[in-house]
């Protein structure tokens, strides 16, 4: 069923923000980025380019500001968790009101965080499989043909999530709705965070791990799912591995990226949370505590 269009406001028009911004613009949503001041006034005057093999090459022009001053049906957050406590300010929750909350980071520990800011039930978290860069602001490219959305209707009610995921299913992302938020997050985890940490460790892309740090990869790809179950996912390993092995040699990963930008990392939200997580349900991942640990000192 088509819902009608909706007003959104973007957190964060990156990579991911830009152009799920981008591309509810174009299918006639009502959009708000918000962003630091350059980059609101680029998107006003020039609006969000988009150079997408999946999803074509055009321009959006969705409203931009620095604060959320108006009411919004649904509220993405899509900057990185090393940004997110002082992007946070650019939407405080009495503007907010009751907005649907969905935020598209990677890791886990954020969920909490924006269950803390804003009323728990209107925050459903969500993941998204892509290969999406910020070139510039207000250009974003988007390479690969993967775009996969998974949002939860584990907290937040069912049908207010049904209607922003029609939407986003009208877009053409492939868009999966799910009432298991602890799974749907470990799903995505359970092979990011070894990859991250492996690629970023070794400066590499993953055909170099695989054969450089096979052993370290399957150590800890194993302790993640081991850690995830202990949180209650039923994570399969061997079917992680095997995905793992079929994953092209050239893919890097956005850590990785990071590191080689000077960028900061995404490392805690990434690799601390695990071995926090580990630590508490007693799970012993040496692995990833060292990986974790060396690339902390790293920075
Ligand atoms: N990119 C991917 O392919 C991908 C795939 C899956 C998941 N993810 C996850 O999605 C999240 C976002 O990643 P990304 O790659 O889209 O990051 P990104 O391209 O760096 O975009 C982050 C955006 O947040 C903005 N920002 C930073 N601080 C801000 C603040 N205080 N107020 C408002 N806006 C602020 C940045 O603004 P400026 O433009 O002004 O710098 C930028 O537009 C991360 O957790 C990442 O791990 C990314």
């Amino acid at each position: 069923m088509q819902h009608e269009a909706l007003r959104v406001a973007v957190l964060g028009p990156g990579g991911v923000g830009g152009l799920l911004a981008a591309l509810l613009a174009r299918a006639g949503n009502s959009v708000l980025v918000l962003a630091a001041e350059t980059t609101a006034r680029a998107i006003t005057e020039h609006g969000i380019e988009v150079e997408s093999s999946r999803f074509g090459n055009f321009l959006a022009r969705p409203d931009a500001a620095v604060r959320l001053e108006g009411h919004v049906d649904a509220c993405l957050i899509t900057v990185k968790a090393t940004q997110l406590n002082e992007a946070l300010e650019r939407v405080p929750a009495d503007v907010v009101g009751d907005a649907l909350v969905v935020p598209f980071l990677n890791g886990i520990d954020h969920v909490d965080v924006l269950r803390r800011t804003f009323p728990s039930e209107n925050v459903a978290a969500a993941t998204i499989r892509i290969e999406v860069a910020r070139i510039e602001p207000g250009l974003v490219r988007h390479a690969s043909p993967f775009a996969a959305v998974e949002i939860s209707t584990a907290v937040a009610r069912p049908e207010r999530v049904e209607r922003l995921a029609s939407q986003l299913r009208a877009t053409g992302l492939d868009v999966r709705v799910r009432d298991d938020e602890t799974a749907m997050l470990w799903d995505k985890l359970v092979l990011l965070a070894p990859i991250a940490l492996l690629t970023t460790h070794e400066r590499a892309n993953v055909g170099v791990v695989r054969t450089r740090r096979h052993d370290d990869a399957v150590a800890a790809i194993s302790e993640v799912a081991a850690t995830a179950r202990a949180e209650g996912a039923a994570i399969d390993t061997e079917a992680v591995l095997q995905i793992f092995d079929s994953i092209p040699d050239s893919m890097e990963s956005s850590m990785q990226r990071d590191q080689a930008a000077g960028r900061p990392l995404e490392l805690d939200a990434i690799g601390g949370t695990v071995v926090r997580r580990a630590a508490r349900a007693g799970v012993p991942v040496p692995v990833t505590a060292r990986l974790v640990e060396e690339l902390r000192q790293r920075k």
